[in-house]
């Protein structure tokens, strides 16, 4: 049963659905795992690697809220529960423990990496079945590769 009445088609629903799902799971581990390397980062640029997370956490909880919402608004029920997040993110998880600064750095340029790599898509697969939810992946995913930008600059 849905509540809300879909402005889209069963098929698209089916491919939107998927990708706001998708798209919620990423966005809600990379704000879980930005804040675990904020809090166990430790060397000499500490400082502004620890900020610049809090910045990605930002950036993915914005996200991840106006994603799940236009999820309810096509008729799509969010999931952002920990056990469904845990199975279904494409980041790697983080090891226990301190983690030295230029590991933090490594770790977010491969988390961004493999969550615009699987917006990209989504925005491939939402192009004609839904511009509206499409645009907001792009936003996202323009948000997230300025991030990803900065970390590799930092990675040299
Ligand atoms: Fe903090």
């Amino acid at each position: 049963m849905s509540v809300v009445k879909s402005p889209l088609s069963e098929a698209d629903l089916k491919t939107v659905g998927d990708a706001l799902k998708g798209a919620l799971v990423d966005l809600v581990d990379l704000a879980l795992v930005a804040k675990q390397v904020h809090w166990n980062v430790v060397g000499p640029r500490f400082r502004s690697v620890h900020l610049q997370l809090d910045e990605v956490v930002d950036t993915a909880r914005q996200h991840s809220d106006t994603v799940a919402e236009r999820s309810s608004a096509i008729g799509v029920t969010p999931d952002g529960r920990a056990s469904t997040v845990a199975a279904q993110s494409a980041i790697g998880s983080v090891p226990d423990g301190w983690i030295k600064d230029v590991d933090a750095v490594r770790t977010l340029v491969d988390a961004l990496g493999a969550v615009i790599g699987r917006m990209r898509e989504r925005i491939d697969a939402t192009e004609k079945p839904d511009p509206v939810s499409q645009d907001i992946l792009i936003g996202l995913t323009a948000d997230l590769e300025k991030h990803a930008w900065m970390f590799q600059a930092e990675s040299v």
